[in-house]
């Protein structure tokens, strides 16, 4: 009778405990899921609502090499040895070494398709790929090759009556910085419960990007816009670019992709999207605003300092508004740093912080050189590790106090 308590008692025990197990080792599993799936979605920067670009987007990063990505992860190493170890010393984060094999099969056929297309007919010439710089004479490179200016109303054909009083009369640098410290706010999803908003305000200028708002998110990304870059797209076709009350605020500056290395006649001819009606329609309703157009040269200047340094061909295709908005506020800042363009550990469904559904342009970039550019950022960071995982913040330093 006893031994038969016993056993029943010791049964009981044994199926406690393999029911613990069980749920240990299933909440390990979770954990080991979230880092996993803790790909490098944050395609932050990717233009809003651009139908030929979103169309070639990549759907969930089923096998986005976080092995190679995310190379030596002591957070997923230490989650599968022990519960009670140490928190890990260093942070998982962006690889600047990352290269196209890092990318799904899908996205690698996508960037080939590119490299076939060329759209945009480049034909580079320069040194490369593969060119290694330090951080110092990449940005001494970035300061001297990268003309940061904006279309002016004596460039032809701006200069003739058609477009006399359209262009801000002041010149861009007049109006805009020097500066101390600035922020580029890219519009990722993993800005959602950053809690960032202050940190953003306290910075001297705050640069965002197309239709990414402030009401109703300020906690995450603040409430100040002293530059937003928009791209021609959504100047000419956006139904809400008119009346959106969003864009009133601080200095807009809107880029159109040029064929490679045109000059402002050439590519007025064949600007990417006809942007000359909205935009003029637009001035006439703000006049007091400034609102300038970035030289279509300027683009492909970075362009081919990304191409130089990569250790592959990277898409024809114009960098992202994401690294122009960076390049921009490099010039005219002491310090700039970027939030979430190397993401963070905060993970999402959704692509934009402003839009509630997930969108499977989330990527790496398959129209733009994202994964090159992030490459680039990496190397530029002088922030730390930690910085990036816990806050997705990138710092860099400004081109204004050089000494090359
Ligand atoms: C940059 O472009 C502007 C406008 O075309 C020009 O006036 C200026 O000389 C250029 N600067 C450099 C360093 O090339
Ligand atoms: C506009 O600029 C072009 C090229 O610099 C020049 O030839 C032309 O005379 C200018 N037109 C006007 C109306 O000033
Ligand atoms: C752009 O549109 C304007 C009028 O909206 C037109 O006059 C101009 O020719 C167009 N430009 C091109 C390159 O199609």
């Amino acid at each position: 009778m006893i031994q038969v308590i016993l056993r029943k008692k010791l049964s009981y025990c044994v199926l406690a405990f393999f029911l613990f197990a069980i749920i240990c080792v299933w909440k390990e599993r979770k954990k080991v899921g979230y880092y996993e799936s803790l790909k490098l979605e944050t395609e932050g920067f990717q233009v809003v609502s651009n139908q030929e670009k979103l169309l070639v987007g990549s759907g969930p990063q089923s096998s986005v090499g976080t092995q190679d990505l995310h190379t030596g992860n002591p957070a997923l190493s230490s989650t599968k040895s022990s519960v009670k170890t140490k928190p890990p010393p260093s942070f998982q984060v962006w690889n600047k070494e990352s290269s196209s094999r890092n990318l799904p099969s899908r996205l690698q056929s996508i960037r080939k398709n590119y490299l076939n297309m060329n759209k945009y007919k480049v034909s580079y010439k320069g040194p490369g790929p593969g060119v290694k710089l330090t951080p110092e004479a990449l940005r001494c490179y970035l300061r001297d090759r990268v003309n940061v200016s904006m279309v002016e109303a004596t460039d032809f054909p701006f200069n003739t009556s058609e477009w006399e009083g359209y262009l801000p009369g002041e010149n861009f640098r007049t109006k805009a910085g020097p500066w101390g410290r600035c922020a580029v706010v890219s519009s990722a999803g993993s800005l959602k419960s950053s809690q960032l908003g202050q940190e953003i305000d306290d910075h001297d200028a705050v640069l965002r990007f197309n239709a990414a708002p402030t009401a109703n998110f300020q906690q995450d990304v603040g409430t100040k816009t002293t530059i937003r870059l928009v791209n021609s797209q959504l100047v000419t076709t956006a139904g809400r670019f008119l009346k959106d009350s969003f864009y009133n605020e601080g200095i807009m500056i809107m880029w159109d992709p040029a064929i490679y290395h045109s000059d402002i006649p050439k590519w007025y001819k064949h600007p990417d999207y006809n942007f000359s009606s909205n935009y003029k329609s637009y001035r006439r309703l703000h006049p007091e605003q400034p609102f300038y157009i970035l030289r279509p040269q300027m683009p492909w200047e970075l362009w081919d300092i990304l191409q130089e340094i990569s250790p592959e061909k990277i898409q024809p295709n114009p960098p992202s508004s994401g690294m122009l908005g960076i390049m921009i506020m490099m010039t005219l800042c002491d310090q700039v740093d970027v939030y979430e363009f190397l993401p963070s550990k905060r993970k999402t469904d959704v692509c934009y912080y402003f839009q509630k559904f997930f969108d499977s342009a989330c990527t790496m970039g398959a129209y733009h050189p994202l994964l090159f550019e992030k490459n680039m950022v990496k190397h530029l960071n002088v922030g730390t590790d930690e910085d990036i995982y816990l806050h997705g913040k990138a710092t860099l330093l400004g081109l204004k106090n050089l000494h090359c």
